[in-house]
């Protein structure tokens, strides 16, 4: 099991350069189920849920060549599997959206139910309701969800999600791209990586219009063709990084990244003293503003709201600033486990059902620490970037399912950090 152990203290400077969007890798190297031709995606990044996708594509029967580290050329004419089997599910949650694809395309599809994890249950009954909704029957077999369309292809319907669903939404649109007649997504996720899946799916072929607003609008094809596609910048990785940079009293030059995808946080940072300059369309200068930092409440909610992917990080920087915080998480029951690991550090945090109250400034002090899943393990990271002396942190697996050579990056710009591994095949490659 590997480990990070870091020394805490040092401000961190220099540039870092923001990679391909994890989010929107797993739907687009999905949509390459879709047809028979080749796919390629570029700025894919090189983290273990990746490397998952791509093995289940592989399983699945799909040829999947790297010329370079971050392309991924597809070509998935020799599907000879539909089945996604749980020993790849359970280890990500993302593999469902193979269903939607392979529901589309051979009208059937078996897919492991994934398992709750660490933050929630996290089921995917509106997946199959959706499905459903389009003309699939749908069932429970020995704890693998079986879809099948008996007519041999799926008819487009209209979608009413009760609740956003991202991965929801995007599984929809894999599907109807393909079906019979027009389907309209309702209360669909507007997230940056809805909106670049779409632009893949278009560039294949299909019929898609009002990607990024509440309603999505597809009109299915008879089939689809081959595209090349660049994956957009990872805009929590963004935010992961302009949190580092404040927390630590550093100053960097984040590049690469689109600050149109993270507005919601960047203006939340703006607001508690961080001072974000856009030195132009994908390069933010970020330092902390000399009045420090001040408390600031927030609530997570789908995009364009400030995103639950950041609460984690944004808990260890109020931890830092003076005032309390109230923050309040509406996506998931259960994503605050890293807030008793910040309270080993010396973090005052009361949590209550789904709000944390946070007390600063608290000085931290370095502390043997577990990650519990990809976010927390990040804003493990984070605190102890800050802390005053040692801090080992255990499961950083969850942090490189996510964070594409997080080490390496950190190292660049001055972070006292090293890997303690048993094998660092995976994570600290080129
Ligand atoms: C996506 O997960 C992201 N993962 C998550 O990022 C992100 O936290 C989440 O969206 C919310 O933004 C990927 O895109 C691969 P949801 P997803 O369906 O699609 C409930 C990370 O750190 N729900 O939008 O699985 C669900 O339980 C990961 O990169 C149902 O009840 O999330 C949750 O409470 C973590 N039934 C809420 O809706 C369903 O059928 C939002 O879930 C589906 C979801």
């Amino acid at each position: 099991m590997d480990k990070f152990l870091i020394r805490g203290g040092n401000p961190l400077k220099g540039t870092i350069e923001i990679g391909g969007a994890k989010n929107s890798a797993l739907p687009c190297l999905a949509a390459t189920l879709l047809t028979a031709e080749t796919v390629t995606l570029h700025n894919v990044p090189y983290v273990k849920d990746l490397i998952t996708q791509r093995r289940l594509l592989e399983d699945l029967g799909a040829t999947v060549l790297t010329p370079e580290l971050r392309t991924h050329r597809v070509t998935a004419a020799n599907i000879d599997t539909f089945e996604a089997p749980y020993e790849l599910v359970k280890t990500m949650r993302a593999s469902v959206l193979a269903l939607g694809p392979l529901l589309a395309r051979f009208g059937k599809a078996k897919v492991s139910l994934p398992g709750g994890c660490a933050i929630g249950t996290r089921p995917i009954d509106l997946h199959l309701m959706a499905f459903e909704r389009l003309g699939a029957t749908v069932s429970l077999e020995s704890g693998d969800v079986v879809a099948r369309a008996p007519k041999g292809r799926l008819e487009g319907s209209q979608i009413d999600f009760e609740k956003v669903t991202v991965t929801g939404t995007e599984n929809v649109m894999m599907a109807a791209s393909l079906a019979r007649g027009r389907t309209i997504i309702r209360n669909a996720a507007m997230e940056p990586e809805i909106e670049d899946l779409a632009e893949l799916l278009k560039k294949m072929g299909a019929q898609i219009s009002g990607a990024g607003t509440p309603e999505i609008e597809i009109i299915g094809v008879d089939e689809l063709g081959g595209a090349e596609h660049t994956i957009i910048p990872d805009r929590i990785e963004t935010g992961t990084f302009i949190v580092a940079a404040a927390i630590t009293g550093g100053e960097l030059e984040i590049a690469h990244c689109r600050p149109d995808h993270l507005a919601a946080v960047i203006s939340k940072l703006s607001d508690v003293g961080v001072e974000i300059e856009k030195k132009n369309d994908s390069t933010l200068k970020v330092r902390v503003s000399g009045n420090g930092l001040k408390a600031a409440d927030v609530i997570t909610e789908p995009h364009p709201k400030f995103p639950t992917d950041m609460q984690a990080q944004y808990m260890a920087l109020m931890t830092r600033s003076e005032g309390t915080s109230k923050i309040v998480e509406t996506i998931f029951e259960n994503r605050f486990m890293h807030a008793s690991e910040m309270i080993r550090m010396g973090a005052d945090i009361h949590i209550n059902g789904n709000t944390a109250i946070v007390r600063g400034p608290r000085k931290l002090t370095g502390a043997p620490v577990i990650a519990s899943d990809l976010r927390a393990s990040a804003s493990l990271v984070l605190a102890a970037l800050c802390a005053e002396g040692e801090t080992l942190i255990d499961r950083v697996y969850h942090i490189d399912r996510g964070y594409e050579r997080i080490v390496r990056k950190l190292r660049s710009i001055g972070a006292d950090i090293e890997r303690v591994t048993e094998d660092s095949a995976v994570a600290e490659a080129v």
